[in-house]
């Protein structure tokens, strides 16, 4: 599994936690920043790692600022990305099972560090359900953005 990671000044702080916590897991890390608190804009890592799940350069996306929710908001402008704010357990795997989300968002300001870190982990391990119904709901969404 590789996994592109990105965090602007307020998720910097979660980003080396979450490296370190991916590399046990042993998948392989792509760190696309940011890498100091100096105040950022989401979007620019957002973009980036949104780029690196549409192109395959990677399997999965993670990114991090104070609510996960600027990210998503940027990401989901990549096409083909599903990008899901998550900020509690059961959307961590509800997200993969039901809508087959490539990158995950979480938030520094919203969640503690052991919250974020079972998220992830709830996250990588639960499969796509891969169900009829949820599959159908995913191409309904790739329909219409074909259209755009
Ligand atoms: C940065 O202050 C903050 O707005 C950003 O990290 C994020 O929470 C946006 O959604």
């Amino acid at each position: 599994m590789k996994v592109a990671i990105g965090a602007d000044h307020a998720g910097f702080i979660y980003k080396q936690p979450i490296i370190d916590h991916l590399k046990l897991r042993q998948f392989e890390v792509v760190d696309m920043g940011t890498n100091s608190l100096e105040s950022t804009d989401y979007p620019i890592y957002a973009f980036k790692v949104g780029e690196a799940v549409r192109d395959h350069l990677v399997d999965v996306g993670v990114l991090i600022c104070g609510t996960g929710i600027g990210m998503s908001i940027a990401a989901n402008k990549v096409k083909g990305i599903r990008a899901a704010a998550i900020q509690s357990d059961f959307a961590a795997t509800a997200t993969k099972s039901h809508n087959n989300a490539n990158i995950l968002c979480l938030g520094s300001r919203t969640n503690s560090l052991d919250e974020v870190i079972h998220f992830v982990d709830l996250f990588f391990d639960t499969e796509n359900e891969n169900g009829k119904r949820h599959l159908k709901r995913i191409q309904m969404i790739s329909e219409y953005e074909e259209k755009k």
